[in-house]
């Protein structure tokens, strides 16, 4: 089996990302062929600042492998180290109906944010596309967030397989039932339903855009700030609080073991306490959770060479897999002789 995600390095990673992706991440690591990449060019279509570029992407490395994404496992690397993502980029594109992207969640969302729509934005989920079929990947770990940019990357799969190879059968997309086996091999996704959204400190979905993270690695002090101040209605204390919308009551069911989240649960709903012991526990939580990964951070941080080492010997290892599949690609299409 082979497992293939990535992380926009767009800003520092959050609770949404180890909950949504990067958890995942590891516990796969020893179920397949594991590739995991910064997808720095994706996070082009918003960081234009060089040093905020540069400093995000040795954020992401740095997360992944403080979380225990292990070099000798896993092939770690940065998306612009291989440019067969760009290549298969164009060549999916030029199959991609233009009303596929313009119904995009996320790209809906943005726009609706107010932000301006450029080329990138609008082709963003073509180059997600090429990041996973460049690797035949079986499974992607993603965030529930991501799962249409998945079902259309299957569809463009599909119908490229249907353009190029002959007799390709689409009711047997990955030629299990004895069809012929397509070039692009359709995957699947794999999203942890339990916890599928994290919610952010204002209550809306927890996102780099959204100005709502706790972040994985900020300082102690930065940290208790940002859980001091989750926002949180004017309920008395003795009053039961509301579930829906809270994202503090939110953050102690993924943080708290289950038997606690429990009691935490049912002292919510029954009145007693003040939104501030619940964030003052949620703060305990959140340090016993992620101490081990952020004093391991801090040993990685000693020594930046051998994480961008990790960086290059991991882009080594993915180019032998992409060209392989460029090549494929290019001698189904006409683009290099057959
Ligand atoms: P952001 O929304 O902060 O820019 P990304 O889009 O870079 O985050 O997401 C990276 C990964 O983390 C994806 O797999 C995504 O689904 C997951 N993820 C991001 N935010 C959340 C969240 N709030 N809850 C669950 N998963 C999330
Ligand atoms: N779009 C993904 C996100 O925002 C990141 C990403 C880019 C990705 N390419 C990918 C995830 C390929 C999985 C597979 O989270």
């Amino acid at each position: 089996m082979r497992i293939l995600s990535g992380v926009q390095s767009s800003g520092r990673l959050h609770l949404g990302n180890y909950f949504g992706a990067i958890r995942q991440f590891v516990s796969l690591q020893d179920e397949g062929e594991a590739f995991y990449f910064i997808a720095n060019l994706h996070a082009l279509t918003t960081v234009t600042d060089p040093a905020a570029m540069r400093e995000f992407t040795l954020d992401a490395a740095l997360t992944y492998l403080a979380f225990g994404l292990d070099p000798a496992r896993s092939v770690l690397f940065r998306q612009s180290d291989v440019p067969e993502h760009s290549e298969l980029f164009w060549v999916l594109g030029t199959l991609v109906p233009l009303s596929h992207l313009e119904r995009a969640h996320s790209y809906k969302d943005k726009i609706g944010k107010g932000i301006r729509p450029d080329f990138g934005l609008l082709a963003y989920p073509i180059l997600m596309a090429a990041d996973i079929l460049l690797y035949a990947a079986d499974v992607v770990p993603v965030g529930k967030d991501q799962k249409q940019h998945l079902e259309l990357t299957r569809d463009w799969a599909i119908k490229f397989n249907q353009v190029y190879v002959p007799g390709y059968d689409p009711a047997d997309p990955n030629g299990t039932a004895g069809g012929p086996v397509g070039i692009l091999h359709v995957p699947e996704a794999r999203i942890q339903e339990d916890t599928a959204i994290i919610l952010g400190t204002d209550g809306q979905k927890m996102s780099k855009s959204y100005k709502n993270t706790i972040d994985l690695f900020a300082p102690d002090a930065v940290i208790k700030k940002t859980i001091m101040g989750i926002k949180t209605d004017s309920t008395p204390v003795e009053q039961g609080k509301p579930v829906e919308g809270s994202g503090l009551h939110a953050l102690l069911k993924v943080l708290a073991p289950a038997e606690e989240f429990a009691l935490l649960d049912q002292s919510w709903r029954a009145g007693g306490q003040g939104y501030g012991t619940y964030k003052a526990r949620l703060l305990e939580l959140f340090h016993a959770t992620f101490s081990a990964a952020r004093a391991r951070r801090t040993e990685l941080e000693k020594d930046l060479g051998e994480v961008e080492a990790i960086l290059r010997r991991g882009a080594v290892q993915a180019r032998e897999v992409a060209s392989g599949q460029i090549d494929r690609v290019k001698r189904a299409t006409g683009l290099a002789p057959a």
